[in-house]
């Protein structure tokens, strides 16, 4: 029995011998690929050299931080005060200045990222690292230093290179963020490659497999799309109803449309970057209207003139403050939460058209492909951490391997922001 799949999928996978592990990972079914081999080179991911990657040979690094305009005072990636409420860019403060991006400047699928870069918070060629990163979002967003050190080492892990701890916030620029530039030693594929960190049922961004491999590109009348749900839920407020709606319409699309559609327990982690929509984004955070100025400035999007949205660089809208009070683990935890209870989804993926399975093994909280009804904040910040350093399925037939060196990295990093939640910590 294991000889058919592995045979078929020996292309694909960059170790066999992960298999027998993966076999016995929690929330894994493998009787999905062994039921639909011809299904498997659907489910593969996109590695490789992308010779469309533009190339820019100028990395200037984020601005650095003027003393001047210290927001919450994070540097080198350290702990910031988690006081907001501070005007971003701080008038005055010229080199967090709007400064579009160029045609060798790479950006991706996050409206969060985009921005960041776009106001040097970030690498302004979209090459950036660790500190960058846990700096960026509590300067510019005041999230809590454990959810920026969470989402940045999640993503590094997945996407990036935990020796230089570079990441791409876009396509594969392997030979400027690996230790090893030549690649053999695998690729790195940025944060547009898919089933990683981006994930079917995106708000503005299309399904991989619906869209010749690009999930990563804006799309105008998705955004549309939203701002109706916005109107017809919450008197055109991108509100955490209108998310939550509009994301559980999305799931229903994918799962109607998308025959490689997956929705493994890392989807969580989109339920989470959605919650920023209308926790972070809006003026003062949760103190202002998610309204359509505000949202439109942040995913750059404009009214094409006929209902649907152009797209044009990422900024931060004029006047623009950041939340007051810190966005940590335990707040996204519990809009995950209400996202979700509004409209409980089952975990699982299609292997072709109309022939869904749901994951029918237990991963965390997660049995019989969905959440208990009582699920708590604490239950799914103990979730996301299983997330980061269990095997989760990456795909209904694909790989979920998480090498050892890459797993003592992310336990390294993570297991201090998760010391005092009470959750079991795995030991390095
Ligand atoms: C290290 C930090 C971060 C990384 C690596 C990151 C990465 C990503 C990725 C890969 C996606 C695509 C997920 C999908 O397939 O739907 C995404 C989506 C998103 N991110 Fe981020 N993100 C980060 C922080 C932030 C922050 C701080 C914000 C807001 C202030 C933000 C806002 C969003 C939003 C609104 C989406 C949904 C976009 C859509 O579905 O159209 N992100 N992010
Ligand atoms: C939402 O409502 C506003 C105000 O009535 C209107 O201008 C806009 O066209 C509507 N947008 C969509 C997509 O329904
Ligand atoms: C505007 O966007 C809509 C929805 O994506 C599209 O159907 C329409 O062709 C676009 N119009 C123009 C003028 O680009
Ligand atoms: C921003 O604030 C300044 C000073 O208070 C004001 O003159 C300007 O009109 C404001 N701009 C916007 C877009 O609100
Ligand atoms: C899980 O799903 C597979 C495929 O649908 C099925 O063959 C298997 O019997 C299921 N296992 C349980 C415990 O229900
Ligand atoms: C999951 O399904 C199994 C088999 O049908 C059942 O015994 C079990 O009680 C279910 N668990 C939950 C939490 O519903």
């Amino acid at each position: 029995m294991m000889l058919l799949p592995l045979l078929v999928l020996a292309h694909h996978v960059p170790s066999i011998a992960a298999w027998p592990w993966i076999a016995n990972a929690p929330g894994i079914d493998l009787s999905a690929m062994y039921a639909h081999p011809e299904n498997f080179p659907n489910q593969r991911r996109q590695t490789g050299l992308d010779p469309t990657c533009p190339f820019n040979p100028d990395h200037p690094g984020a601005a650095p931080f003027d003393p001047q305009y210290p927001y919450t005072g994070s540097i080198d990636g350290l702990p910031g005060t988690g006081i907001g409420g501070i005007q971003v860019p701080a008038p005055g403060d010229t080199a967090h200045a709007f400064t579009p991006p160029g045609p060798n400047d790479i950006r991706g699928p996050c409206p969060g990222m985009n921005t960041a870069a776009n106001h040097n918070f970030l690498s302004h060629d979209g090459i950036t690292n660790l500190a960058e990163l846990v700096s960026a979002q509590q300067n510019l967003y005041n999230l809590h230093f454990d959810l920026a050190t969470f989402i940045a080492v999640r993503a590094i892990a997945l996407d990036g290179d935990v020796v230089t701890t570079k990441l791409s916030i876009g396509c594969d620029a392997t030979e400027r963020t690996s230790i090893d530039p030549t690649g053999t030693l695998g690729r790195e594929p940025g944060l547009n490659a898919h089933n990683k960190f981006e994930g079917d049922t995106s708000l503005t961004r299309r399904d991989y497999f619906l869209n010749n491999g690009d999930a990563f590109t804006f799309q105008g009348d998705m955004f549309a799309d939203m701002y109706r749900v916005a109107n017809e839920t919450s008197n055109g407020l991108f509100d955490r109803d209108t998310i939550a709606v509009y994301r559980s319409q999305r799931y229903d699309e994918s799962l109607a449309e998308n025959p490689n559609f997956y929705f493994g327990p890392k989807a969580l982690l989109l339920y989470g970057a959605a919650s920023f929509v209308y926790n972070v984004f809006p003026v003062f955070g949760p103190e202002g209207d998610a309204d359509i100025d505000t949202i439109s400035t942040f995913f750059g999007a404009v009214p094409n003139g006929s209902g649907g949205y152009d797209h044009v660089p990422e900024r931060i809208p004029e006047n623009w403050s950041n939340r007051r009070t810190a966005y940590g683990l335990l707040e996204i935890g519990s809009e995950i939460a209400y996202q979700y209870g509004r409209f409980p989804k089952l975990f699982g993926g299609n292997v072709g058209t109309n022939n869904f399975l749901a994951l029918n093994t237990t991963f965390g909280l997660i049995e019989n492909g969905t959440l208990p009804n009582e699920v708590t904040a604490k239950d799914l910040v103990c979730l996301l951490y299983q997330l980061a350093v269990d095997n989760v399925p990456g795909t209904v037939a694909n790989e979920a391997e998480l090498p050892l060196e890459v797993l003592t990295w992310v336990l390294t990093q993570i297991n201090p922001i998760f010391e005092n939640t009470g959750c079991p910590l795995k030991i390095t």
